[in-house]
């Protein structure tokens, strides 16, 4: 299958609030984008690499990624929201692209294992796949400042990126969401419309970089990650 990835980095940051967008600031004296493209390429199933940017970061990107030689490396400019951002991605893929990965740029540390195994997934007949974890905390459903149910946590997963997606139901499904209300993941477009969502193990390693307490944690983890 080939297969290219798609990195939405171009949010602003606002939670991190580390005076600049969050996809250029540094852990490990590294660019947050660049951990996780590098992430990804080490997996070795990726075939095309689109990176999603903001407004005027064009050649910082080209030159930030230059040492990763990507295989074929596509550069864009995202919009307002998340999912606007993914779509001007998947737009600027090539046709001939079978599998798609969706790989936010704050989630820098995800292993090479899940890229692979999300490829694997696909590669044996899977429309949508994402990572999970199991939740380890107790969760209730709070109503009006009251709690109204404890869930049962054994049916609940936490779900990371990347996200593995035919290409052709990605973009569909994309194209189907143009203007609907902003989801906060890939999986959930393609929920809506029907499609199965596969599951594979995600990495308790492979935190989103939100809060400013997240990037302590991060550089802390590539601290302990082996060389
Ligand atoms: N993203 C994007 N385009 C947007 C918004 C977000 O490409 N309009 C990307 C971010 O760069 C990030 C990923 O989507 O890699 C996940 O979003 P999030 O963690 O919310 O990042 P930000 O939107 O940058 O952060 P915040 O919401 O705190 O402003
Ligand atoms: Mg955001």
């Amino acid at each position: 299958m080939k297969i290219g990835l798609v990195v939405p980095a171009a949010g602003r940051g606002d939670r991190l609030a580390a005076g600049r967008p969050k996809a250029f600031v540094l852990l490990a004296g590294e660019p947050l984008l660049v951990h996780a493209v590098r992430g990804a390429l080490s997996s070795g199933v990726v075939d095309v690499v689109v990176v999603v940017v903001p407004a005027g970061m064009r050649d910082t990107v080209l030159e930030l990624l230059a040492p990763l030689d990507c295989p074929d490396l596509r550069v864009v400019v995202g919009g307002g929201e998340r999912q606007d951002s993914v779509r001007a991605g998947v737009h600027a893929l090539p046709s001939d692209v079978d599998g798609v990965l969706v790989h936010d740029a704050a989630r820098s540390l995800a292993p090479p294992r899940v890229f692979v195994d999300v490829v694997a997934a696909l590669e044996a007949g899977a429309v949508a796949v994402v990572p999970t974890l199991a939740v380890s905390d107790t969760i209730k459903r709070v109503v009006d400042g009251v709690v109204v149910e404890t869930v049962d946590r054994r049916e609940l997963a936490v779900v990371q990126t990347p996200q593995g997606f035919r290409h052709d139901a990605l973009h569909a499904a994309h194209e189907a969401a143009r203007g609907a209300a902003p989801a906060t993941d890939d999986a959930g477009i393609l929920e809506a419309l029907g499609h199965e969502v596969r599951v594979v193990p995600g990495a308790p390693e492979a935190i989103k970089i939100t809060l400013p307490q997240d990037l302590l944690l991060a550089e802390v983890l590539v601290g302990a990650a082996p060389t």
